[in-house]
């Protein structure tokens, strides 16, 4: 997986945690958001998306290959909207469990990461 340094993101030191937050009417139903997280002692990207009124979080790698899944800038569902599919072979995962449905990693499943609404933001733990 590769790890992302902080010139990266904005050619500034950022100091990053475990945990981000966002306000929740940022990710209305069937949107996304990417953000970087600390994740087992890795700076990496994640993402959150609202699935049917639920939030669900996840590192950006898709474990076929370890590509980024997002096949345009934090889109991340199939046409139908139902699954997240990857850009880069097409694997299909469930949204609310990251389990691969469909494609080369079927059977297995993303890295989840830990979601939970507080006071009207979406907070989003790694740890
Ligand atoms: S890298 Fe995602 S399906 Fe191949």
């Amino acid at each position: 997986m590769r790890a992302v340094n902080s010139t990266d993101v904005i050619g500034n030191a950022v100091a990053y945690s475990t945990m981000w937050s966002a306000p929740l009417s940022d990710l209305p139903p069937s949107r996304s958001k990417k953000f970087y997280i600390l994740w087992r002692n890795r700076l990496v990207e994640g993402f959150v998306v609202n699935f049917g009124g639920q939030l669900y979080a996840y590192v950006n790698y898709c474990i076929h290959a370890g590509t980024q899944l997002d096949w345009w800038p934090n889109e991340f569902f199939d046409n139908d909207r139902r699954f997240l599919k990857c850009s880069t072979h097409g694997s299909l995962y469930k949204p609310e469990t990251g389990k691969c449905a469909s494609g080369p990693c079927a059977g297995r499943g993303l890295f989840p990461l830990q979601v939970k609404v507080t006071n009207g933001r979406v907070v989003i733990t790694s740890g």
